[in-house]
């Protein structure tokens, strides 16, 4: 079977992620045709809009997306690429697996981290509802609903069932926003005691980032707001050797973008010196979801070979390969 996936490939590093990605799913021999669409600053320049109908019209059409970086200009107006996605498609669960990579040595690299990140993806402070009150006064609206805290919930639960992750930890500020993340909490009481098999907890936002720094081994999978979801995945990705190495799903009933966490690397674009192992393991996490579990398997084997062996790693992670080299010896222990 052949699989029809939207490749957009971003600014900066984008492209160069890509192409290693695409390389390494194609040596896999998954069968795929790539719809390339441009978004980002180089659709800009080239349609005069940041997140041009294409890039819809083929989502619609393939449901699955590959997405590199994105530069959204700051201040200036435009509405950030993915928040718009996330929005229009309805992908309302941002997934970030956070996994210590075998041989990598980071900071904490004795510490068996294995984290699962729930973030709801289309709510919170990013609704995008700002204004003036008066000259020298905004206020920004922080917008928490019943039903998407009760889809990410069940979403979280579902996973947590499926993929025998023992504890789900709710992530708040109800202590001070009582109403808002109280509402939050409430659903996802709701939804657990639904299923009485996983254990749930609650930790406020603050608490959590002490002690996933502190005991990063003691947490199991993660579920919350918006906003302290993506202050927290990039915490998470700390753990583990950074952002060039974190992969994040964004998930909807009909339609998956796989994109990293990292962004467009404006400082080291055009070098060939970007790490491409956050979209590789976004691009696990697409064969998996297209049903191609075999293909995933084998291409997260061959990454961990890659670290294992350390001579082909790049410099963000202490080696001296380049983006294609790195991308070569993948494919080799495929
Ligand atoms: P960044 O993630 O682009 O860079 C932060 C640091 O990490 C830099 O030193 C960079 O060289 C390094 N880095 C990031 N990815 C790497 C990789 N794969 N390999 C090796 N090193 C890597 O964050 P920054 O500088 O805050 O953002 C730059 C631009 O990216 C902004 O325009 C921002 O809006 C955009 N952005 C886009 C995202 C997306 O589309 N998903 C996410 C985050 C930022």
């Amino acid at each position: 079977m052949t699989h029809q996936i939207t490749l957009i490939p971003g600014d900066g590093i984008g492209p160069e992620v890509a192409d290693a990605t695409v390389r390494v799913v194609e040596a896999t021999g998954v069968q795929v045709e790539w719809e390339r669409v441009n978004a980002g600053l180089n659709a800009l320049e080239e349609y005069g809009e940041l997140l041009p109908d294409e890039v819809f019209a083929s989502l619609s059409a393939t449901h699955v997306g590959l997405k590199g970086p994105t530069a959204t200009p700051v201040a200036s107006g435009h509405q950030s690429i993915n928040v718009a996605l996330r929005k229009k498609l309805g992908l309302y669960v941002n997934f970030r697996p956070v996994r210590m990579l075998p041989g990598l040595k980071t900071r904490f690299h004795d510490v068996p981290v294995n984290l699962a990140i729930f973030r709801e993806n289309t709510e919170d402070l990013y609704s995008g509802l700002e204004h003036e009150v008066v000259p020298g006064v905004v206020e920004s609206l922080k917008i928490i609903t019943e039903a998407a805290s009760t889809r990410i919930a069940r979403a979280a639960f579902e996973y947590a069932r499926r993929e025998g992750r023992c504890k789900v930890t709710a992530i708040h500020k109800a202590n001070i926003m009582k109403q808002s993340d109280g509402l939050f909490l409430k659903c996802c009481r709701e939804v657990s005691s639904h299923y009485p098999g996983v254990e749930y907890n609650e930790l406020i936002v603050d608490n959590a980032c002490m002690q996933l720094v502190m005991r990063p081994e003691s947490f199991d999978l993660l579920v919350m707001p918006n906003l302290y979801g993506d202050i927290l995945s990039d915490l998470a990705a700390g753990l583990v050797g950074g952002l060039g190495i974190v992969p994040g799903a964004n998930l909807g009933d009909n339609t998956a973008i796989f994109e990293a966490v990292h962004g467009t690397a404006p400082d080291i674009a055009g070098k060939g010196l970007a790490n491409p192992t956050a979209l590789i393991q976004s691009a696990v996490l697409m064969l998996a979801h297209l049903g191609e579990r075999d293909a995933s398997r084998r291409l997260e084997s061959a990454l961990e070979c890659v670290y294992m062996q350390k001579d082909r790693l790049t410099g963000d992670v202490g080696g001296k390969a380049s983006t294609s080299e790195f991308t070569d010896a993948v494919i080799s222990r495929l």
